[in-house]
């Protein structure tokens, strides 16, 4: 990453805004459905997992999934390989799926694809930012926090090859 500060395209309090409505709508939704398990996709989504998990007001339990689909940096490297698994099993039970962000979209939907086969009662995905343009994988986001250009972003648990991933806002850079 280049010496500069990212600049700042979604600001801390506009992210805090947004993460209150997902949750309150979340929480409506799925009011009577019991317990919802919040998976999150390691690493990237671990920030936003922390702010909504405690903003829900619904029964919620929280399991963690770790896949892998690109390099250091922002190369593709192609297949999406699933690098932890879920300690528990999802089976019969109401999944939302959280990500931060859906590029090309081969990670949400392989992520899905694979959820389903293991008999969920329901799968839905939450994710924070969309790059609307470059998605070539038909993939369904139930809950969308931001859409963004075809720009590299970091902060709030998105990376440049591990560097930015803890910034309270999200910003560009160019690498
Ligand atoms: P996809 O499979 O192409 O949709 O890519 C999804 C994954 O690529 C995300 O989970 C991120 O880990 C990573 N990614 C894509 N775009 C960005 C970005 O702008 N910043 C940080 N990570 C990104
Ligand atoms: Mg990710």
């Amino acid at each position: 990453m280049s010496d500069e500060s990212p600049q700042v395209l979604i600001s801390e309090a506009d992210i805090s805004q947004r993460v209150d409505e997902l949750a309150e709508q979340i929480s409506a939704d799925y009011k009577d459905k019991g317990e919802i398990v919040l998976l999150g996709v390691l690493k990237g989504a671990f920030i936003l997992l922390a702010d909504l998990s405690r903003r829900l007001t619904i029964p919620r339990s929280v399991e963690f999934i770790a896949v892998s689909s690109y390099e250091d940096g922002d190369v593709p490297s192609g297949a999406v390989r699933l690098v932890m698994d879920v300690r528990s099993s999802i089976e019969g039970k109401h999944v939302l799926v959280v990500e931060d962000i859906v590029d090309t979209g081969q990670t949400l939907h392989y992520l899905i694809e694979m959820l389903k086969s293991r008999e969920p009662a329901s799968i839905k995905a939450c994710v924070m930012l969309h790059k609307e343009h470059s998605t070539e994988v038909d993939v369904e986001i139930d809950y969308l926090g931001f859409t963004i250009g075809d720009e590299w972003v970091v902060g709030y648990g998105l990376d440049y090859a591990e560097q930015g991933r803890t910034l309270p806002y999200i910003g560009v850079i160019n690498p």
